[in-house]
């Protein structure tokens, strides 16, 4: 067994939502309530969830873009929860961020190859006169030519600026890249080309992935494991392939009922959870779920289900995860939908694969 490069442990963040006029919170929003799972090298886990669940929340913690309020992170296996940036120094290189919009991440004043250079620079990486030969590689590496390293970012196609962006991350040899909707922003067909690239370097280089999206779609084609997130906590895990095929949680089943079908054939209605995702602010007690839940009993109501392994790494913090109907009989498939699940999923018009 292969140690963790990264163990999150019960990770909480809080914000405050409003403050009194001498600044003590009134409020707060509780993003990320007791999170934990750990990445191997060369693994991609994937966390999803509706828009507000604490996916970025949860990428900002471990690149410790902000403090987390409790829990502990580990890179490596040493705690770096709550290093000085001065301390954290050597730990920054080793996990790095990929955003949606790689347009607003690229300053457009600096050529590619200024832009690849600023990071071997900062970190000492490679000796100046090396530097350029570097440059070349890394562009090479995510398949762009080394004289295109003269030209600007706006002389490149979105997802030549997602390239750009992955070598720039790739600069400074990390061994985990977090990314935050990296390919959403991006056409279909450039979306498979971009993750593909991510495919192939994790392959040469042993990456691990965090790969944050909205779009199980693309998980599907990345992932190794998957965490399911529901206003802040995480209520499914476990292989890609298990989760798919035998998703547990109630909440898991509708996001899975969302996924478009690419075959016009085989395109089945897309349905999400009826009603909004409730704020956490205010979440409900018990099971978050339960409001929207069709299965929901007093227990649910009062009690928080805590996430639990069938013994092969999967785990679903459903107190009825035994008893439900199975996921063949609840998914919508030729038609035929589980009643139960029918009230639990809002049906809305089938949009683009
Ligand atoms: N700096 C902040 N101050 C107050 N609340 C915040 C802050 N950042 C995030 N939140 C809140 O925390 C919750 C989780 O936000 P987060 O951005 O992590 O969600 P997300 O899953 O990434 O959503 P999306 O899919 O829309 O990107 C939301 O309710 C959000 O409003
Ligand atoms: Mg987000």
């Amino acid at each position: 067994m292969t140690a963790p490069v990264l163990e999150v442990e019960n990770l909480v963040k809080h914000f405050a939502a409003t403050r009194s006029a001498f600044g003590r919170p009134l409020t707060t929003v509780k993003a990320v309530d007791g999170v934990s799972f750990a990445l191997k090298s060369g693994e991609t886990l994937a966390i999803v969830g509706e828009s507000g669940c604490g996916k970025s929340t949860v990428g900002r913690l471990v690149m410790r873009l902000i403090p987390a309020t409790d829990g502990r992170i580990l890179l490596d296996g040493e705690d770096v929860t709550t290093l000085d940036d001065r301390k954290f120094r050597p730990y920054r290189r080793k996990i790095q961020l990929i955003f949606q919009d790689p347009f607003a991440s690229l300053n457009p004043r600096m050529t590619v190859g200024e832009i690849l250079s600023e990071p071997l620079m900062l970190h000492g990486i490679v000796p100046a006169g090396e530097r350029r030969s570097r440059v070349a590689e890394l562009l090479h590496l995510v398949g762009l030519q080394p004289h295109q390293g003269a030209r600007y970012p706006h002389e490149f196609s979105g997802g030549q600026r997602q390239r750009i962006v992955i070598a720039r991350a790739l600069a400074v040899e990390p061994k985990i890249i977090v990314c935050d909707e990296a390919v959403s922003a991006l056409d279909v067909s450039i979306r498979a080309q971009i993750l593909n690239l991510l495919k192939d370097l994790q392959a040469r280089l042993g990456l691990a992935y965090i790969f944050i999206s909205h779009d199980l779609g693309v998980v599907k084609h990345i992932a190794d494991r998957i965490a399911v997130m529901y206003l802040g906590r995480i209520v499914e895990t476990g292989s890609s392939d298990e989760v798919f095929a035998d998703p547990r949680h109630p909440y898991t089943r509708a996001l899975l009922s969302a996924i478009p079908v690419a075959s016009p054939a085989a395109r089945r209605e897309r349905r999400i959870l009826e009603g909004d995702v409730p704020s956490p602010i205010h979440p409900p007690p018990g099971c978050h779920l339960h409001p929207r839940c069709p299965y929901a009993t007093d227990l649910c109501r009062r009690d928080r289900p805590m996430l639990e392994d069938d013994g092969t790494g999967h785990a679903s913090a459903c107190h009825f995860w035994r008893e439900l109907p199975s996921a063949a009989d609840a998914l919508p498939r030729e038609g035929r939908v589980d009643p139960r699940l029918e009230r639990l999923f809002g049906a809305f018009a089938a949009g683009e694969p």
